[in-house]
């Protein structure tokens, strides 16, 4: 859960919403919003996924037998796959990073180095394609336990390379603001649209809402405790989204990018930080740094990809290998006018959005807070309270105490919650 938590949403989404939201309000809104939106979906997915044992579509279908709650559960199987789509176009963006850092590209002047490679046809499709076919092989041949084991190493490296480069980023001239932004709320630059926002991030960032959690719950021994798999999930998350907005905004100030420029801007970033650093450092850490983000965001993927392929073999007896492919496939092709979005159609808009964005805000700002909250509805409201705390508690073995407060959270505050903001957005 950790793995799929743990991605580009926070080395790459969490920095630039910081940068165009107006910084630490925005931090501390989003903090918020893991605490008392996020977790408890956290838990709602668990317990359906745990109790129900099996795909989103099976696990309602199981718990609430003859309703229509099995179409929420399909619903979050289309999600992902949405998501998946721009998802791998940026996860072919840090291909193509490890790729520049093992030539040595950050060595020249990297300024614009991002624009000349987004504005291109072909290259960032071959790298969408690159990353597409990487998720699906490790699913394919089965290395899931391989790559659970490989990111154990690489994800305690990535937390000490962006430690590193947050400091160094912090002694470079110029880069207090960036502290200072990050640390220093100004509530005025706080839209509706930023709260939006906030929420969007925790559930993106947390994998919720989407069934992922819910998937990889139905896998989960029944005496695992929900709330120790959902404070170190939201824990580690958080910590590294909260590490990569240091290890960038001080760097982005000193080098004088724009904090507000949106999806490029940690790629524009951080091989200014590679190419003040001596060289040969400068090499090793770009190499290492890139090489560990993959693997983040391919732990991600796999889980993204799992969803669905879950239904398919669990519910239409498809076997899991062409489940891989045709969901593959279908991702692989919505990724590529995603990724054209940023070149030869960039004119091309809907309700003044390129491609890309529009398919983020559906995920982020609508279809993630919906899912999430059919979730909690339907644990807080359709299943028996009994039935939750059973659950919850591991049979009463288990976080028996906290249980009234998970479940206050779950019912009412969650739900109001993720209303009041979405309305609040939508006026
Ligand atoms: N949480 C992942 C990240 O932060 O990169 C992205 C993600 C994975 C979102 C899985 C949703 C999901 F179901």
């Amino acid at each position: 859960m950790a793995g799929s938590a743990i991605g580009l949403g926070n080395i790459w989404r969490f920095p630039y919403l910081v940068g165009q939201n107006g910084g630490a309000a925005f931090v501390i809104v989003y903090i918020l919003a893991c605490i008392v939106l996020a977790l408890p979906i956290f838990f709602a997915e668990s317990i359906i996924g745990r109790r129900g044992r099996g795909n989103t579509f099976g696990a309602m279908k199981k718990l609430a037998p003859g309703t229509r709650w099995k179409w929420v559960g399909l619903l979050t199987v289309l999600t992902p796959v949405i998501l998946l789509g721009y998802y791998s176009v940026v996860g072919g963006w840090s291909v193509d990073y490890l790729w520049k850092a093992c030539t040595g590209a950050f060595a020249n002047d990297p300024r614009g180095l991002f624009g000349g490679f987004i504005s291109k046809t072909w290259e960032p499709i071959i790298m969408h394609t690159i990353f597409m076919a990487l998720t699906a092989l490790v699913i394919l041949l089965g290395v899931k336990n391989g790559i659970e084991k490989f990111s154990k190493v690489a994800m305690p490296l990535l937390f000490v390379l962006i430690v590193a480069i947050a400091v160094y980023g912090m002694t470079l001239p110029g880069s207090f603001k960036g502290v200072e932004y990050l640390v220093k709320p100004d509530f005025s630059k706080l839209g509706p649209g930023s709260i939006a926002a906030a929420m969007g991030q925790a559930f993106f960032s947390m994998s919720l809402g989407v069934g992922t959690i819910l998937t990889y719950a139905s896998y989960s021994p029944e005496n695992e405790s929900m709330l120790d798999s959902g404070i170190g999930t939201a824990v580690s998350d958080l910590m590294f989204a909260l590490l990569a907005g240091f290890a960038v905004m001080p760097a982005v100030f000193s080098a004088g990018i724009a904090p507000g420029e949106g999806p490029g801007l940690v790629f524009d970033t951080l091989p200014f930080i590679f190419n003040q650093m001596h060289s040969v450092v400068g090499a090793a850490v770009s190499i290492l740094f890139f090489l560990t983000v993959l693997v983040a965001a391919l732990t991600s993927s796999i889980s993204l990809l799992e969803v669905g392929v879950a239904y398919l073999s669990e519910e239409k007896g498809m076997s899991r290998r062409r489940s891989t492919v045709i969901l593959a496939l279908i991702t692989w092709a919505i990724g590529i006018v995603c990724s054209l979005s940023f070149g030869p159609l960039s004119g091309v808009k809907v309700i003044g959005l390129s491609f890309f964005d529009l398919l983020d805000k559906l995920c982020s700002n609508v279809l993630m807070p919906l899912g999430g909250l059919l979730f909690v509805i339907f644990v807080g409201w359709k299943m028996s309270k009994a039935d939750v705390r059973d659950e919850f508690t591991s049979g009463g073995r288990r976080n028996t105490r906290i249980f009234g407060l998970v479940y206050f959270l779950i019912r009412y505050v969650a739900p109001i919650g993720i209303v009041i903001v979405g309305l609040t957005a939508l006026i």
